[in-house]
């Protein structure tokens, strides 16, 4: 089930339900200024569709997609469940959440449904069956839209009753569940399962939701609610699927995410989608990331940015607008990662409740002469000049880079060795490396194939699945490189330690033991000498002295060739980095919390070492990401710096938004946030 539009899907969600009728046309009259062709209907309209538990009306919504039908536009439909009606939460409590501390919510807010409520359940399922029998096969639906930005967790009695019969299957015995969650200790030996309690604040949790005195018991929690709030979802698209077979099903997720795993769910996505807002104006690394995130659960295709904002978020305490140039540069951005679709959240500004002040399209007013809606309609008329040139085009890449959610749950909620350390922090200095070299990457999970890659980069891989173990070594057999940090190899599926050395199944790999590991608070730093592989230690040389931070272990090289060592302290020269020869290739240790330059050091060695590194790698903030289809090759150059830069084109090519031919070493002159989109000739 592929989407192959014509063009690149631009405009967003779309509430009119909100504003009057009249207001309607002026909407249909700025979106065709704007080149806006695609809406996203219904996401919060659960209350006005059905105003009791046995009344439906869809005459609002009938109205609604007739005018999308008659402008021609492209719909994404919801299934409406994105926010329950007081009349549910007030009929059935059972529907609202129980929280960590263990209160059972009343109606408000939204994302607030127990996943297992029976009663949620069944009603939000007949919801998305009616809306899906109404509207399959409406002209122009593309996609169908379930739920919103699934997320949280319910600790109810519900929930608990589902968690056990979840263990159940799990483990299948008792036995089984004692020993993946350790349970002699502490005296948890279970006898029977209605023991099992969700771990929250009354029960196995202090110092905050994430640190837990069973770490078993917690991370199974994780998963169990990741695979419930999974079955709503899974829940409705077979209400979907029931009347309309082939109409691709989506939801919108949040990118780098804690509470769900979505590899888990990826199965179950014909296309992934997301929201994209960012925590800060300067994060186009920890952007790339997320895109290529979300374009590596399923498997490198193209994915839709589902939401970004055009101008401003209201969530967060200051909420600065995009400058001038931002909001384009970063939906580029998202189309060189592999987007197939650029959508803003929303289309009119809400006129009350809490993101009355949330950018939009069209503002209170309804303007189409402010800046950001000139800008919205400057993009705009860019997407269909561009056409179909890069829809379906895949991104080509030699290097993956493994994000996994037990990893960095375990990771997170552990006690011990050091609290400060960041799971994402960690896996963005690596990814932030790897993106400055402007090489692509693939963001994967632990069970993806990784016979098509010559570096695999798998930061703080703490808590090993399955095969991993073996497929990583045979990525360096054959030549390639592997790269991992300290905390690798720690614990198994259970997050129970290995009863071996450090890093465990990995230890072939890296070539060494962790004899012990010391912590320091944040700041303090323990200077790393770096020198190349290869150059002898003692000529005085060194490539590069870094700061190290947080955690140091104090790694026994067996057979690993030291590549850092350690300035101070009782380990001072000792390993911090090693390189160890494996089959054909190597793989790299790198045992301590580097500093970004030092990190920067080891990945360009490991680039250069297989030809990786990408044009304009000495250029900070230039990035280059290219798309590929058909052997073409799409080059989208984007300048998220602060000043403006000249290099010579490192490729002939066409671009594509100004038709302007260029030759191989041509100059390319780019001011802050202006983009490039190269079509490259060979
Ligand atoms: C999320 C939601 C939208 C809206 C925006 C505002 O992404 O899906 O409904 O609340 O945030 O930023
Ligand atoms: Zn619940």
């Amino acid at each position: 089930m592929t989407l192959a539009p014509p063009k690149i899907p631009f405009g967003g969600d779309y509430n009119p339900e909100q504003w009057p009728r009249t207001v309607w046309d002026e909407d249909w009259w700025a979106f065709e200024k704007a080149s806006i062709d695609t809406v996203t209907l219904g996401v919060f309209a659960w209350s006005f569709l059905q105003p009791d538990e046995d009344t439906y009306d869809f005459t609002r919504l009938d109205e609604i997609v007739a005018e999308a039908v008659a402008h021609d536009a492209t719909i994404v439909l919801a299934t409406a469940t994105g926010a329950m009606p007081p009349w549910l939460a007030h009929r059935y409590p059972e529907v609202n959440r129980t929280d960590f501390e263990g209160r059972h919510h009343v109606y408000g807010q939204r994302h607030n449904f127990c996943p297992s409520s029976p009663v949620f359940r069944r009603l939000s399922v007949a919801l998305a069956g009616r809306i899906a029998e109404r509207y399959a096969g409406t002209d122009g639906l593309v996609a169908w839209h379930v739920g919103n930005e699934y997320g949280g967790a319910c600790y109810c009695d519900h929930c608990a009753a589902a968690f056990r019969v979840w263990l159940r299957e799990r483990y299948g015995t008792l036995e089984r569940l004692n020993d993946a969650w350790n349970a002699t200790f502490w005296s948890h030996l279970f006898s029977d399962w209605e023991e099992v309690v969700p771990p929250n604040a009354l029960s196995e949790h202090w110092r905050g939701p994430h640190h837990t005195a069973f770490q078993g018991i917690t991370l199974d929690y994780r998963r169990f609610m990741s695979d419930q709030l999974l079955a709503c979802y899974r829940a409705e698209k077979d209400a979907i699927r029931a009347v309309d077979p082939v109409t691709p099903v989506t939801t919108n997720f949040m990118g780098i995410y804690q509470p769900i795993d979505y590899h888990r769910w990826a199965p179950h996505l014909d296309l992934a989608s997301w929201d994209n807002y960012p925590p800060g104006m300067r994060e186009h690394a920890r952007m790339a990331l997320a895109h290529d995130l979300m374009r590596g659960l399923k498997d490198g295709a193209p994915f839709w940015l589902m939401e970004q904002t055009p101008t401003i978020t209201a969530s967060r305490d200051v909420n600065p607008v995009k400058r001038p140039g931002v909001m384009r540069l970063w939906t580029w951005q998202a189309v060189a990662h592999g987007a197939d679709a650029a959508l803003f959240f929303q289309m009119r500004q809400s006129r009350g409740a809490c993101e009355k002040y949330h950018g939009a399209v069209l503002d209170h007013a309804g303007r189409t002469d402010t800046r950001a809606f000139r800008e919205v309609a400057g993009l705009g008329a860019e997407l269909a000049t561009l056409g179909d040139a890069v829809v379906g085009a895949r991104t080509p890449a030699r290097v993956a880079l493994v994000f996994d959610w037990d990893s960095w749950w375990a990771v997170e909620m552990t006690d011990g060795f050091n609290r400060h350390v960041s799971y994402v922090q960690t896996v963005l200095q690596y990814y932030r490396a790897l993106w400055q070299a402007n090489v692509g990457v693939d963001v994967v999970p632990v069970t993806a194939d990784l016979s098509g890659y010559d570096v695999v980069v798998a930061p703080l891989l703490h808590l090993l699945k399955g095969d991993v173990a073996a497929r990583l070594e045979d990525v360096a057999r054959r030549g390639g490189s592997v790269v991992s940090t300290f905390y690798a190899g720690r614990v198994d599926e259970d997050d129970n330690a290995y009863l071996m050395d450090a890093p465990g199944p990995l230890g072939a790999l890296f070539g060494l033991r962790v004899d012990e590991t010391d912590s320091a608070e944040p700041g303090v730093a323990n200077p790393v000498t770096l020198r190349s592989p290869g150059s002898a230690a003692d000529d005085g040389a060194a490539s590069l002295v870094a700061d190290a931070g947080l955690v140091f272990e104090v790694v026994v090289p067996q057979g690993a060739e030291v590549v850092g060592t350690y300035g101070s302290d009782f380990y001072a020269g000792t390993s911090a980095v090693t390189r160890n020869t494996f089959g054909s290739g190597d793989g790299w240790y790198v045992a301590t919390g580097l500093d970004d330059a030092g990190v920067g050091w080891v990945v360009g060695q490991v680039l250069d070492r297989h030809r990786l590194v990408g044009p304009y790698a000495d250029v900070p903030d230039l990035e280059v990401a290219v798309r590929e289809r058909d052997g073409v090759r799409t080059a989208f150059l984007l300048h998220h710096g602060t000043g403006a830069v000249e290099v010579p084109a490192y490729t002939a090519g066409t671009d594509l938004l100004t038709g302007r031919e260029v030759r191989r070493g041509d100059p390319l002159r780019l001011q802050p946030t202006d983009v490039v989109v190269l079509r490259e000739r060979p």
